[in-house]
């Protein structure tokens, strides 16, 4: 079977925390971030007989602010005031957390096309976080030869989670083949043919792009009320199979999925579920 090549083109589902925004009042806002649990002195650039407060509420006098242990309580506007009341220094505290490695996660359901990667961040670091993603063959040794056989050839991707608090990377490394996975199969129908059978019909998934040169194979499902277990039939080459066997009176459901036909990767999530009541006879 010919296999053609195709540049790889990572579609990367990013969330970035937002920045914050800019206070406008008089003083500019110093943002501070610190790690939970820390200790933190907060000195005051300003005068020297000094009020702190927090939010507005009055906290403590003195030039520097001691935090013996920042909880996510302690979140707010902090500011410090001179004799006459006026402002002489703002900050605003973001307690958080260092970031720890993303866990990445890699798939490809437009194989030999496009992978697709996301990765989770946990705990959240509540703080504004910055992700740096990298790509690359495992072994650049000869680009003539990785072009054409990238799809056997191993690939790490790193992504690296920064924020005021520290910076960590999370890798996945794979070969694109072993991580096709497609969409499931859309568009399933269902017509009864007589009471006992019925013709079941999908189209493959859209964002599958070749099915001539990279076919898929089908399994269907099936199960029927207060049935737990279900039954399981293929897998197909064609898009339509024909059901036999049917019982009046019940309800079924239908699910389709879809798989590489040279089983590369692993296969595509159930489709929804159609219905198909036969009715009593
Ligand atoms: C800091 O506060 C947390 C939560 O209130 C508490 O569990 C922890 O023991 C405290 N640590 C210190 C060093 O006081
Ligand atoms: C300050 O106000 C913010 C926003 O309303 C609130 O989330 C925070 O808990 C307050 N901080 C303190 C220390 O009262
Ligand atoms: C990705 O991370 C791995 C492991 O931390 C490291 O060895 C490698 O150099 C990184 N690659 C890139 C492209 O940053
Ligand atoms: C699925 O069916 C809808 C409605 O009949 C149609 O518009 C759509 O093009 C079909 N999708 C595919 C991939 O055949």
């Amino acid at each position: 079977m010919s296999k053609q090549c195709y540049g790889i083109f990572f579609g990367i589902l990013l969330t970035i925390a937002g920045v914050f925004g800019q206070d406008t009042s008089a003083q500019p806002v110093r943002d501070l971030y610190v790690a939970v649990g820390s200790e933190v002195n907060i000195p005051c650039f300003g005068g020297e007989e000094l009020e702190w407060r927090v939010n507005r509420s009055a906290l403590t006098t003195g030039p520097v602010l001691h935090l013996r242990n920042v909880s996510l309580e302690d979140t707010g506007v902090y500011t410090c005031h001179g004799l006459n009341g006026d402002i002489s220094d703002q900050i605003s505290l973001h307690p958080g957390y260092a970031p720890s490695p993303p866990v990445v996660h890699c798939w490809a359901p437009s194989y030999p096309q496009k992978a697709f990667c996301s990765w989770v961040q946990k705990p959240d670091t509540l703080l504004p976080t910055q992700y740096l993603v990298t790509y690359r063959p495992l072994q650049p040794s000869d680009y003539g030869y990785a072009s054409i056989l990238f799809t056997l050839q191993p690939h790490i991707l790193n992504i690296t989670a920064i924020n005021a608090l520290g910076t960590a990377t999370g890798f996945m490394q794979f070969i694109l083949e072993d991580i096709v996975k497609p969409d499931p199969p859309v568009n399933l129908t269902i017509t009864a043919s007589s009471a006992k059978r019925a013709t079941v019909e999908w189209t493959p998934p859209p964002s599958w792009p070749d099915t001539v040169h990279f076919p898929l194979k089908y399994t269907v499902r099936y199960y029927w009320d207060q049935q737990q277990t279900d039954h399981t039939l293929g897998p197909y080459e064609l898009p339509r199979i024909t059901i036999t066997g049917l019982r009046s009176g019940r309800t079924y459901k239908i699910q389709v999925s879809a798989e590489d036909l040279l089983d590369q990767g692993s296969r595509s999530e159930w489709s929804d579920p159609v219905s198909l009541a036969v009715p009593s006879s």
